[in-house]
């Protein structure tokens, strides 16, 4: 039941980024109405997932958690029938600790009791956090959520976040669906953010963080880069950029802006299925770096089909000319074992931003990156 459950990077929206624990019931009921209207559900964000924040202060009579009164009066079951009623799936957050990093009652030692009601309450998706969690072994602390939700019965995407400290690449793929590979993102293109003991990265940090973790993950099991910081303060070209990366790394693609209120050109890249279609891509191979010449940021993907995704990314302060001879070029990924010979083979070009066929690959191609702007192409196979 729980194998399965997320054959492809998941795909939703997160409260953290945009409202911390600042959510209620208008606030999700809007979300969920956002994401209908938009297109975002049809585009595949099915999961809605409410972050740290949503909790009473203290366990009820029971030992069993509830909805914060004055932000939930209508209580977690029903705001989850509303979210089904949208066609969309329930997602909600916890921690493995003693209280979450809000301060909220935390799972620890309530772990049956926890996963059984958030099954009763409908659930599909649980974000597993790690704060205040002194003496706890994290992979034995996972699998106890783990075995709790097996037995709860209902299947439930598990999202581990362990931030990456206890390696959970190498014990996730049993205990979850993916995991999260660093610390926390912020919405700045390469920036370190100190909070004292802490760090939060902006997107080219975390990109850059983990080294040969790619083979970790596959259909069923992530790496994940962390809710997207798409449409939070960004220049649309770093919005694509953003989502681009997201997409060939194979992350889940979950969203952390305002998208009740957020701009025509954020809904048209975070509703992009050319570019989604590369993050969904049935081999679920992560991407990785090919080259990095002029400052130009190339990152490559193997697709089905022979396919191939490959991304621009321009980290110069100014526009680029981009004049790239594939018949110089081998793209091939000794781990999934797939090569393009592109002396040999030839493909089709799609720019998957401006949706246009730009040719095949037995020309040079020649074109023009804005800065900090991506040229996203797939490569299909003739
Ligand atoms: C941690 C997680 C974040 C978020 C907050 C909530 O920092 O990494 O993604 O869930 O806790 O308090």
């Amino acid at each position: 039941k729980f194998e399965g459950l997320a054959l492809t990077p998941p795909m939703g929206w997160n409260s953290w980024n945009t409202f911390a624990t600042n959510i209620d019931e208008d606030l999700i009921k809007g979300i969920a109405d956002a994401m209908v209207e938009t297109g975002l559900r049809d585009a595949g964000y099915v999961y809605l997932v409410l972050d740290d924040g949503w909790m009473a202060m203290q366990r009820d009579k029971d030992g069993k958690l509830y909805g914060d009164p004055k932000k939930f009066p209508r209580g977690m079951e029903a705001l989850g029938e509303y979210i089904h009623s949208k066609g969309l799936k329930f997602g909600i957050y916890n921690c493995a600790g003693s209280k979450t990093c809000g301060g909220y009652p935390g799972s620890r030692g309530h772990e049956f009791v926890d996963a059984q009601t958030y099954a009763d309450w409908g659930v599909d998706f649980l974000k597993y956090d790690w704060c205040n969690t002194e003496n706890l072994n994290a992979k034995g602390a996972y699998q106890t959520m783990r075995d709790a939700l097996y037995a709860a019965g209902r299947p439930i995407v598990f999202s581990i976040c362990e931030w990456g400290d206890n390696k959970p690449w190498e014990w996730g793929k049993k205990m979850g669906h993916l995991w999260r590979v660093t610390g926390d993102i912020v919405n700045c293109w390469d920036c370190e953010l100190g909070h004292g003991t802490w760090s939060s990265w902006g997107v080219w940090k975390i990109i850059n963080m983990r080294k040969d973790i790619r083979k970790y993950a596959g259909p069923g099991h992530w790496n994940d880069l962390d809710m997207m910081e798409v449409g939070n303060e960004f220049s649309d070209a770093e919005n694509r950029s953003h989502f681009a990366m997201w997409s060939i790394l194979a992350s889940p693609l979950i969203m952390g802006n305002d998208i009740r209120s957020m701009s025509e050109e954020t809904r048209m890249t975070l509703t992009n299925k050319e570019v989604i279609a590369v993050n969904q891509d049935s081999l679920g191979i992560q991407g990785f770096r090919y080259l990095n010449e002029h400052n130009i940021e190339t990152w490559i993907k193997p697709l089905s089909n022979g396919d191939w995704a490959i991304s621009f990314v321009n980290m110069n302060q100014e526009p680029f000319n981009l004049n790239f001879d594939w018949l110089k070029h081998e793209l091939g990924d000794d781990l999934s074992q797939k090569f393009a010979n592109l002396k040999n083979d030839l493909y089709k070009i799609r720019d998957l931003f401006n949706h246009k066929d730009l040719g095949d690959t037995s020309m040079p191609l020649k074109a023009t990156i804005g800065v900090r702007d991506v040229l996203m192409l797939r490569l299909v196979r003739q």
